[in-house]
Parts: structure tokens; C-alpha cells; sequence
């Protein structure tokens, strides 16, 4: 590997491997139509209330997928705001497509790596919630260092949590969630939920996700992990 100049900085190893996924047509006219209208722009600083038209607690979740459960829990829960970040475009195309099918108006998307929108578009100390529904395991030992929770991710998220908000993640690894309760439970600023300091039940708003029921069918386990921002 080439030597890094004096003073530059070292490239972030990303948490996610871009697939070529092929949109279906409902995909590509939802993408092609509809971003102008419910993506934000990840080159700013984000305004909620521009943004959503009003003033209500924001919840980001990182990594939704195909949008279903990001669709139903903002569906179900109409007094919050959504902010829905994803590098993969057909699941954009796939949410976009759901926000319009169903007349959904608490969601805005960000397509794009979401460490970067948490640096540069959300302000600090402003959100209510971060999900994190079951993010890319990277299995593979050698792999580990791409898994998004690893230590220098929990500073970045206790500053863009408000005081008594709460980081909410769950997977059907045990090996990631064994690593996430021992990131978690070392950070400056964050309580277990569970004050025996194991994992949580999982809570009503939280709907099953293709991914857990994928993994359910499998015999694995689910393991969810929160904690509040002091
Ligand atoms: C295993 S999938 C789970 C999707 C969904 N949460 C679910 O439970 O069905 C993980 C998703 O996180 C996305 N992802 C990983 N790292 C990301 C990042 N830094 N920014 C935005 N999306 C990311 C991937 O593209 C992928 O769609």
C-alpha cells in the first residue's frame, strides 16, 4: 500500500460494499420522479422544518434497505419525522415508490453514506433516535474493521443525539451483537436500557424486517441493543 503524504488523512473504510443491483421500472420512475421531492442533499446542513414542513422529534435510521419497515413504523408513528439514509438506489427507488403509494409525508431520504450525512447535514444534539436495523455483519474476521459500530462511531452519534434521546440497533449475528453491547456499554454518554447491561426486548415500534424474518427462518436469534444519551 502507497505511503500517505504527511497531513493527509487516512481513507475511511466504509461499512458498505456498493452492489449492482438492478431497479425494477417502479424503482427507477419512483427514483427518477421523486427524489427532487423527498431527498435532502447531502452536500448541507439540514433544516427539519424546511425540510419536513414542521417541528416534530426527528428519527434517523441508517441503512433501511428496501424501506418496508422504515415505511410502517413511520407510518404508525405520524407524530414523529423519518430521515431514511441509503447508499444502495434500488432500495431508495423502493421507498420513494412506498411514500407516494401511500400518501406517507413524515419521511426524507438521503442517498448517500450515512457517516458523511451525520458529519456534514445533521446539526448537533438534534435528533430524538437513531436505528440501525440489522446492518451489514461483514462475517468475515478480516472484514471486521468495516462494521459500522466500532468505536470512533459512537462520538460522532453522541453528538448529533439530543440529551435523553436514544440509539437503537439490532442483528441476527451474535458476534455482532456480542462487539455492539461491548461498544455500546464502553461509550462517554450512553445507558444501557437494560441496566443488567445485557440486550433489550424488542420494542412494539420496531416491525419485523425481511432481513430478521429472513433470519428467523434460519434459527437465528435477533438481539436488540438501547441506550439513552445522557
Ligand atoms: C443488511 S442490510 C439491512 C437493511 C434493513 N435495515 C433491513 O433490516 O432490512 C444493511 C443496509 O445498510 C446499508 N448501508 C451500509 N452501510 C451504510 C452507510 N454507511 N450508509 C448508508 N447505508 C448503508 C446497505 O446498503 C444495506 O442496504
Amino acid at each position: 500500500m502507497a505511503a500517505l503524504e504527511e497531513g493527509a488523512e487516512a481513507p475511511r473504510i466504509k461499512s458498505f460494499a456498493l452492489r449492482v443491483g438492478r431497479m425494477t421500472i417502479g424503482q427507477k420512475q419512483a427514483f427518477d420522479k421523486l427524489s427532487e421531492q423527498f431527498s435532502l442533499d447531502p452536500k448541507q446542513s439540514c433544516n427539519f422544518v424546511n425540510a419536513f414542513g414542521r417541528d416534530a422529534p426527528v428519527i434517523v435510521e441508517i441503512g433501511f434497505g428496501n424501506g418496508e419497515s422504515l415505511a410502517k413504523t413511520a407510518l404508525e408513528n405520524p407524530d414523529n419525522n423519518y430521515i431514511g439514509i441509503e447508499v444502495h438506489t434500488p432500495g431508495v427507488g423502493n421507498l420513494l415508490a412506498q411514500i407516494k403509494r401511500e400518501g406517507i409525508t413524515n419521511i426524507r431520504v438521503y442517498h448517500h453514506d450515512a457517516i458523511e450525512v451525520l458529519e456534514k447535514c445533521i446539526p448537533e444534539h438534534s435528533l430524538a433516535g437513531i436505528h440501525l436495523f440489522f446492518p451489514d455483519p461483514w462475517h468475515k474476521r478480516k472484514h471486521h474493521k468495516r462494521r459500522i459500530v466500532r468505536p470512533s462511531f459512537m462520538p460522532l452519534i453522541a453528538k448529533k443525539i439530543a440529551h435523553k434521546g436514544y440509539f437503537h440497533a439490532a442483528t441476527d449475528w451474535e458476534h455482532y451483537a456480542k462487539h455492539m453491547l461491548k461498544v455500546l456499554v464502553d461509550a462517554a454518554h450512553f445507558n444501557n436500557q437494560n441496566t443488567k447491561q445485557d440486550y433489550s426486548p424488542r420494542p412494539d415500534y420496531r416491525p419485523l424486517t425481511k432481513f430478521e424474518q429472513r433470519g428467523l427462518r434460519l434459527g437465528h436469534g435477533v438481539w436488540d441493543l438501547i441506550f439513552t444519551r445522557d
